[in-house]
């Protein structure tokens, strides 16, 4: 497994559209491997293929990470399909590794059914509420070139891009000195 740098907005290699995988493989796997690893690091709860560069539809996510002390529960989702969504919504407060250090609250449908291939190739489906339900979305989101942020008004998604630029300068100040 190899850590891989995770690219941060703005960076038109997010706005990609990713492509479906014919097959689930060894190199599948290793991906799959390396982003769980580069997403534990960062640390994050979710991660999609096109944030370290491979615009592909793979996406690896790990929710129990967050309370101290629970065992490590890893999900990947290759080729995922929404195949439903709740005309109910709910309001939660999202961020991105693309995104650092920035939060607002985004509005989705509260429960979706997805249907996606799982770590070995086999077909699965999955009815999702709660955290994982919009983790989900905010992640196939990134499939099609979407920020969470590009659900924001113009002004505050502007305003955060603003403000990820000055982050950036400074840090390569930084490393300069
Ligand atoms: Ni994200």
């Amino acid at each position: 497994m190899a850590l891989r740098t995770i690219i941060t907005a703005p960076d038109p290699r997010l706005k990609l559209v990713s492509d479906p995988l014919q097959e689930v493989d060894d190199t599948t796997r290793r991906l799959m491997d390396d982003m769980l690893e580069t997403m534990y690091d960062a640390p994050g709860i979710g991660l999609a293929a096109v944030q370290i560069g491979v615009p592909k539809r793979v996406i690896v996510m790990d929710l129990a990470k967050e309370k101290e002390g629970e065992p490590k529960k890893p999900m990947f989702f290759v080729n995922p399909k929404l195949i439903w969504a709740s005309d109910e919504k709910a309001i939660c407060e999202e961020g991105c590794l693309s995104v650092p250090d920035l939060y607002e609250e985004v509005e989705r449908p509260a429960r979706v059914k997805v249907s996606y291939v799982d770590y070995f190739g086999k077909d699965q489906q999955l009815d999702a509420d709660g955290m994982l339900a919009v983790c989900l979305q905010h992640e196939m989101d990134h499939l099609e070139g979407t920020l969470f942020i590009d659900h924001l008004s113009r002004l505050k998604r502007e305003m955060m891009l603003k403000k990820l630029i000055k982050a950036r300068k400074a840090a390569e100040r930084e490393v300069a000195e």
